[in-house]
């Protein structure tokens, strides 16, 4: 997949971007990994932990910053970790096709790089952007 983290994509905090980086990463890594049972099952874990972790430090970030968008972002966020749980549910009872679930799982994932992080991230950095620039009038 030929997207990756770019400087431009900061949000002006280290742990998120750093947060974003990891996922390019693992989109990255996924493309050509070897579908085992137990890659997937990692892959599903890590995910799980980038959920719990990413998503909590960017929500007190919007909160943070008065982020006017910050509902349909969290409605996002949710329907992330839906879809994380979904999977996960399904592969449990389905865990003869790992092939069939990293599929799906790269492109949700690419998917959310571009819908999400390339799109809904950045309207926040932009909001932020605009602050400084106010303030800094
Ligand atoms: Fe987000």
């Amino acid at each position: 997949m030929n997207i990756t983290w770019t400087s431009d994509l900061s949000v002006g905090d280290h742990s998120i971007d750093d947060d974003h980086k990891e996922l390019f990463a693992l989109v990255d890594e996924l493309d050509s990994a070897d579908m085992s049972h137990d890659y997937i099952n990692s892959i599903l874990d890590r995910l799980k932990a980038y959920t719990r972790g990413h998503f909590s430090r960017e929500e007190e970030y919007m909160v943070q910053v008065g982020y006017p968008g910050m509902k349909g972002h969290l409605l996002q966020h949710k329907n992330f970790i839906e879809w994380l749980e979904t999977i996960r549910a399904t592969y449990a009872r389905f865990p003869q096709s790992p092939f069939i679930i990293g599929d799906s799982v790269n492109s949700y994932l690419q998917r959310w790089l571009r819908q999400h992080i390339l799109e809904e991230d950045m309207k926040y950095r932009d909001f932020i952007l605009e602050q400084k620039a106010k303030n800094a009038d």
